[in-house]
């Protein structure tokens, strides 16, 4: 289903209410500083590796990673070993690397396609569905259920061609966890789109540093002057702050410009037809929680992921998905020479990360005091507390609540001030 008519029509409206404000919106709280210790802290390190990375849907791999039956990927993005097998009945399976005798990992390489996962120490043998089929020598084990030790089992959900895993089994599905994401992304085709390109980054900085250099336009015209400036009317910009710490900026183009201008994508390549009218006009960009970026158009889907890799370092996945693309022309919106290098952009996005580290780690850093601009980034503080649970985190690196439900979607009270204006108007 594309946005409807009304709903293209009220963000068109919010555009023109961002540009003309001279103040937050009434009743929009003032943010408390974000403490330093969450870029810096340990203990914070700590409470996201056993609560944030642990509960949250995260996004893994691409269906063609793995198109036919048996194929497998290790994939330690989050630093535990997974193993993602496409079974025997089409759904895509996820286990610990770990074998159920003696904790060896049952693969080694990265990918593969088998019919058994025989484990390299001692033979024991699980199907595709991560049921032990076969161990050497059963008659030296006493009363040992072959039923009761196959591989242990991980959540695993897709959307679209899109494959997520979610390391707790309490968690909401999929589904409940992208909330309206789901809906509003039908026109994007998340399961028709390909994936073009996917490579990784690494960075010398804590993993929200960059990915919040990803999360706000304040820093548009100052950083990407010359690139994403001319393209995008920051002062129009529309956040919308979604359940579960998502969120979205819907920004439109100046009159007579293109984000295609700046997008290193072939210019004949296949387009999205179901995209509409904002996602070809604006730049459209979601923030997935807990650590992906999205801008949407009719050309590409390309989710730029963050991962940390130690408290002052992290790994950013560059991905491409398009719907089609000539030989020879696949399309990667964010790197130049296949993975050779980052584009301009995230140049410009990334070049602080390493500087920005060492200043926050100085004593003179104390905290983040954020603009309404930059609400996002409060926005998903306060989801990272509540699903770590508040009482966990020692309270000098806490955020405080303050962003309250009336301002998370479905709730804005701007779109109530502008019905308010429009039936005083009578339009
Ligand atoms: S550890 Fe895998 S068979 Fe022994
Ligand atoms: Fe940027």
């Amino acid at each position: 289903m594309p946005m409807s008519p009304a709903e293209i029509a009220t963000l068109r409206e919010l555009m023109e209410f961002e540009a003309k404000r001279t103040a937050p919106p009434e009743g929009f709280p003032p943010l408390p500083d974000i403490p330093a210790g969450r870029y810096t802290d340990p203990r914070f390190f700590t409470l996201e590796q056993e609560h944030l990375w642990r509960k949250s849907w995260l996004l893994a791999a691409h269906i063609d990673e793995l198109p036919a039956k048996g194929d497998f990927l290790l994939w330690e993005s989050a630093g535990q070993p997974v193993l993602l097998v496409h079974g025997d009945h089409g759904a895509i399976n996820a286990f610990y690397n770990t074998c159920s005798h003696r904790g060896a990992p049952v693969v080694t390489e990265p990918r593969g396609n088998r019919r058994r996962f025989t484990c390299p120490y001692h033979g024991w043998s699980y199907n595709r569905d991560g049921e032990l089929m076969a161990v050497r020598d059963p008659e030296d084990f006493c009363d040992l259920d072959l039923s009761q030790r196959g591989l242990k089992s991980i959540r695993c959900e897709r959307f679209g061609n899109i494959i997520f895993v979610n390391f707790d089994h309490d968690a909401p599905t999929l589904f409940d966890w992208l909330g309206p994401l789901a809906a509003e992304w039908e026109e994007f085709q998340f399961d028709n789109c390909r994936l073009a390109a996917r490579h990784v980054f690494d960075l010398n900085c804590n993993w929200k540093i960059a990915m919040e250099a990803n999360t706000e336009v304040y820093h548009v015209r100052s950083i990407h002057a010359t690139t994403v400036a001319p393209v995008l009317d920051d002062r129009r910009n529309v956040n919308t702050l979604y359940p579960n710490g998502h969120g979205r900026m819907v920004a439109p183009m100046p009159a007579g410009k293109q984000t295609i201008e700046i997008m290193p994508v072939p210019p004949d390549i296949a387009q999205i037809d179901s995209v509409g009218e904002i996602g070809r006009t604006c730049t459209q960009s979601y923030g997935v929680f807990p650590n992906w970026v999205v801008p949407l158009s009719q050309y590409v889907i390309p989710p730029l992921l963050f991962w940390p890799n130690g408290i002052d370092k992290c790994r950013m996945e560059t991905w491409t998905l398009a719907p089609a693309w000539k030989e020879g022309m696949r399309p990667d919106l964010w790197t130049e020479n296949n993975g050779a290098e980052l584009c301009a952009v995230l140049q410009e996005d990334t070049q602080f990360g390493e500087k920005i580290q060492k200043a926050m780690q100085s004593y003179g850093f104390h905290g983040v005091p954020l603009s309404y601009q930059e609400a996002r980034i409060y926005h998903w503080n306060q989801s990272a507390d509540r699903l770590i649970g508040i009482e966990n985190i020692p309270p000098e690196l806490r955020v405080a609540q303050v962003i309250g439900d009336e301002w998370i979607y479905p709730n804005d009270p701007r779109r109530r001030l502008l019905q308010s204006r429009r039936g005083a108007t009578g339009d």
